[in-house]
This record gives C-alpha cells, structure tokens and sequence, in this order.
C-alpha cells in the first residue's frame, strides 16, 4: 500500500510525460524502465532509431504505457526548434539529459576543433537548451523535476579528456545553480554524478577499465582495477535522490574518491585523473610525466 501511493505520488509530482535526452541504452534506458515501472509516459531520444525502437518495444510489453522514440541527434542545429516538434504539446514533468559520454580519448590538440566543439553541444548547449524551454514550463506549472547525467571526471581537469571533464562541470554546476532557482519554485533539479559505469558504449570504446587504477589513491582502490557499476543501480540511485539534494554521486565507492579529491591538492588531483584516463584508454603520458 505505501509503496503504491508513493508511485502515485511520483507520478503525480514528475508526470505525465518524462523525456529522457539518451534514452535508447545504457543508463538511459534503466530510467526508462525504471519510470515505467512508476507509470509515467515516456519520450525517447537518441540518434539510433533501431535501438531507440527495441527499448521502446520492450517497455511497451512490459508496463502497457506509451512511448515514443524520436531518432534525433541532440549535436545538430535548431533543437529548441525540433524540441517542440517532438514534445508536440505533451506535458513533460521529468527532463533526463542522459547522453553525452566521450568516445574516445587523446591530447586537445591532436584532435579536430570540431570534435571538441561538438562534445559542447552535446554536453553543454544541448543540455541548457532542454533546460531552458522545458524548465521554463515546469517552474510555471509549480512542479517537476531535472536531472543532468555527469561524470567523476567534473571534480578536476583530465588530461587526453580535457574538454569532456570542463564539459561535465558545466552540466554539474549548472545543476547547482538550477536547485537553488527552480527550487523556488517547485522544481527538483539535480546533477547525478556517474562513475565508470558498465553501459553499451562504453563496452564499444576503447575505455579497459580493469587496467584503470583508481584516481583516488586509497590504497584498496587503488590496487584493483575500477569495477564499473551497474546502469540500474546508477539510476536507482538517481530517482531515489531525487528532490533530496542538488547532487547525486552513485556508488559508495565513487563518494569515497569524490571525498578524496575534493580535499586533496589540486595538482594531485589532476595529475591523478589524466593517469587514470591514460591507463582507461591505454594512452602514453607525455615525455615530460614519464616516471
Ligand atoms: N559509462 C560510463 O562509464 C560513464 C561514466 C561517467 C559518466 N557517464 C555519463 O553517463 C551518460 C551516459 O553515458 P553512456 O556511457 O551510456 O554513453 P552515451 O554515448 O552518452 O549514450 C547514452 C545515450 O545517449 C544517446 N546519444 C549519444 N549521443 C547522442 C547524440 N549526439 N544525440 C542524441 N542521442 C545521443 C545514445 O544513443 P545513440 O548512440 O543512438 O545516439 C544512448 O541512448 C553520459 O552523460 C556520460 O557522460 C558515463
């Protein structure tokens, strides 16, 4: 019994309709499954429609709500524009701005201006650009809820993964500053904080994270390579948080290293991180770092 009324809260408090920016696999696609569970309608975004349409299809089945999917890349010009076109007037009470991890690692300056120009747009306009139009609503409605997906990498600068790390701050401060000023209003907004975590695309990449030492230092961490969690648990996490504070940080472990860092020099932070994001990617460090 208590469990159905605090569904029916939830649903009352971030429904009808959640969007979910990402929202095909990985961590995106435990939310909206895990949102069904909770009997909101959903709107899913991604660029693969094929994907999009298997996740859509299997929470169809499974809780009978509707879905749909909108094979959109959120990188692309006008996405206010195409924004409204595809909310097409639904009552959005959950904006989740999942997608935007990076594929991939190397130097800033070894790689295109565009490549890093386009990680922005994904992890910084995107998200501000959903933000504005479908923030604006909820804070006029008095209710609702946002959360943007961002990294461990937001606590410090990384080398071979600079413009990721500065492009997850963004979105994790942005956040910051969203719950402070949509709280005002009645709008929870939150930065989920995400450790390495097992997802599709990262499986696809590069990323080995058994030979990635942890950047903390701890010395139990450290020894073992980075055990990634597990999406579901990421996004349990998340929903449970929600309305509880401006940050999450899934995972007990990825608390412990946040602790660590936030405490530590900020030059040990650094130099932690880029190694750790070397050894993921399995990348030389420059001359000048070489033991
Ligand atoms: N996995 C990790 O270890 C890890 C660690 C820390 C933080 N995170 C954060 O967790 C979030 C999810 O990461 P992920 O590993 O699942 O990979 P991801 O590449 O961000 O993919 C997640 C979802 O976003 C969609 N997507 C990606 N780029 C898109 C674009 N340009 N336009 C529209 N949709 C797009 C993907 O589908 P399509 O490819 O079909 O578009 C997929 O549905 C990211 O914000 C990432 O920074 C992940």
């Amino acid at each position: 019994m208590d469990r159905v009324r605090e569904e029916i809260s939830f649903a009352e408090r971030y429904g009808p309709w959640a969007l979910i920016a990402g929202g095909s696999e990985g961590i995106g696609r435990s939310f909206a499954l895990q949102l069904a569970a909770r009997g909101l309608d959903l709107i899913l975004v991604a660029r693969r429609a094929e994907a999009l349409e298997a996740t859509a299809r299997e929470i169809r089945e499974r809780f009978g709500i509707q879905v749909s999917t909108h094979a959109e890349d959120l990188t692309g010009p006008d996405l206010d524009r195409r924004l409204e076109v595809l909310v097409a007037g639904r009552d959005v009470g959950l904006l989740i701005y999942n997608a935007g991890a990076i594929h991939g690692a190397g130097l800033m300056h070894d790689r295109p201006l565009d490549d890093a120009l386009t990680l922005t747009r994904l992890n910084c306009t995107g998200p501000l650009t959903l933000v504005h139009v479908l923030g604006g609503r909820m804070r006029t409605r008095g209710r609702g809820g946002i959360i943007l997906v961002s990294s461990m990498s937001a606590f410090g600068g990384v080398g071979h993964t600079a413009v990721y790390a500065a492009s997850k701050a963004f979105e994790r401060i942005l956040a910051e500053g969203l719950w402070w000023e949509l709280g005002a209003f009645g709008v929870d907004v939150q930065g989920l904080v995400a450790g390495a975590t097992a997802t599709p695309a990262m499986v696809r990449s590069n990323a080995r994270f058994e030979r990635a030492r942890s950047a903390s230092g701890h010395p139990a961490l450290h020894e073992h390579g980075i055990q990634p969690m597990d999406p579901d648990d990421v996004a349990r996490e998340a929903l449970e948080h929600l309305g509880q504070g401006p940050i999450c940080i899934a995972g007990e472990v990825n608390r412990a290293i946040a602790a660590q860092m936030l405490h530590a020099p900020r030059e040990e932070v650094i130099r932690r991180m880029s190694e750790t994001s070397a050894q993921l990617y399995g990348l030389a460090l420059p001359p000048k770092y070489r033991g």
